[in-house]
């Protein structure tokens, strides 16, 4: 009965955290066409909202911000940031009569952090591609002496991933890179006495956590 509670424990301790890229066109271009485009549809006054291709080809004019309004990465640097958040550097706060929520605020700067990207969700979906990302298990599970640790990510990412025993004692770590898509990584438990054990996957990019998920593989000698 001890031995079980401690693994609830231990379960409950490695918290689980999903993350979802956020989706351009339902999530950024559908608060352009409501709070921007009356003033930007077209590229006046010196932005263009009106679509995902002119919102990555707009330019501040040069003696303004000197760039791209939105820098792929680069949240803080870029002028679109400026421009929606208190106090720009040149100019008012947009949109003019009324400022975004924070949340939209929140959303378009996750958006940009993310690389800025056009996830296009029908054509994936259609595809199969993977938009989210998900651990999806580890087969054969029990197992001897190996097993695979399957998930699917939405970007190339550099993961870790890291076997405990239940009382959390680190028995193993396997770093690799995968590019998008189901990702496989077989672990080896030859010198690995039987038990249960819990395994930990951290992917990143950029050095950046992306997803953090956790599971339990048992080894039956
Ligand atoms: C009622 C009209 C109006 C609305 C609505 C509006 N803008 Fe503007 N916007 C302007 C005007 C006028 C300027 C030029 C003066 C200035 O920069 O303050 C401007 C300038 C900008 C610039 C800076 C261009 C540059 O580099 O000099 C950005 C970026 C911008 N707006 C983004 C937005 C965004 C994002 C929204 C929606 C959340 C928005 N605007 C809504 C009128 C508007």
């Amino acid at each position: 009965m001890k031995k079980i509670y401690g693994l609830f424990v231990s379960v409950f301790l490695l918290s689980t955290t999903a993350y979802t890229q956020v989706d351009y066109a339902s999530e950024i271009q559908s608060i352009f066409n409501a709070s921007c485009n009356s003033c930007h549809n077209a590229g006046q006054n010196s932005f263009n909202s009106s679509s995902y291709a002119a919102v990555m080809a707009s330019t501040s004019p040069s003696n303004r911000y000197n760039s791209k309004h939105v820098l792929p990465g680069n949240a803080d640097g870029s002028p679109l940031v400026d421009k929606i958040e208190p106090s720009p550097q040149f100019g008012g706060q947009m949109p003019v009569g009324g400022s975004l929520s924070q949340d939209q605020i929140n959303k378009i700067k996750a958006w940009i952090n993310e690389g800025a990207n056009q996830v296009v969700t029908s054509n994936e979906e259609e595809l199969g591609i993977t938009k989210e990302f998900k651990l999806v298990g580890n087969y054969p599970n029990p197992f001897n002496p190996s097993t695979t640790v399957q998930f699917e990510t939405p970007v190339s990412v550099q993961y870790t991933l890291s076997v405990f025993t239940i009382s959390g004692q680190l028995v193993k770590e396997q770093v690799g890179t995968v590019s998008s898509g189901i990702a496989r990584v077989t672990v080896d438990f030859l010198n690995q006495p039987s038990g249960m054990y819990i395994y930990r996957l951290r992917a990143l990019a950029s050095g950046r956590e992306l997803f953090f998920d956790s599971g339990i593989m048992t080894l039956i000698k």
